[in-house]
């Protein structure tokens, strides 16, 4: 079923100042269903591997150092056209770019604290997917 699942993270600093309920009731209200659903941590390593693609950019340190500094929720979402939708839904890269009624404008601190990631094409939403879960954990 290609195009129809996204995978996200609700990042750590959106985590640790209590807005992770309200994220996901934003997810499931704008009509994505939850596949898989994880409470977790990122070590070092594993944050500096899943943002390997950013590896030459100047902030890829920084990104790496924040993603593992605190629990996250990851999950793989279900809708028609989910990776567009769902970038939609999260809005811009920085939060003060990002339109009104959006998971960053309403949530998110600065461009590297963001509150959530949200996949950039159906290919690494697959991958990013596999990462955390495997089959037996998506419904
Ligand atoms: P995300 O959707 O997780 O994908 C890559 C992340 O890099 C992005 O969200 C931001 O958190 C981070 N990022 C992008 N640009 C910058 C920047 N200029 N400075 C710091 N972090 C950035």
């Amino acid at each position: 079923m290609a195009g129809t699942r996204t995978f996200t993270m609700i990042k750590p600093e959106a985590v640790a100042a209590g807005h992770a309920g309200k994220i996901i009731d934003m997810l499931i209200s704008n009509g994505f269903r939850i596949v898989a659903l994880k409470y977790t941590r990122l070590s070092h390593k594993e944050a500096g591997t899943f943002y390997e693609v950013h590896k030459e950019r100047p902030f890829y340190g920084e990104l790496v150092d924040y993603m593992a500094s605190g629990p996250i929720y990851a999950a793989i979402l279900e809708k028609e056209n989910a990776m567009e939708d769902f970038r939609k839904l999260i809005g811009a890269t920085d939060p003060a770019n990002a339109a009104e009624g959006t998971i960053r404008k309403n949530f998110a601190e600065s461009k590297a604290k963001n509150a959530v990631h949200g996949s950039d094409s159906d290919e690494n939403a697959a991958l990013e997917g596999a990462f955390f879960f495997s089959s037996r954990e998506q419904f």
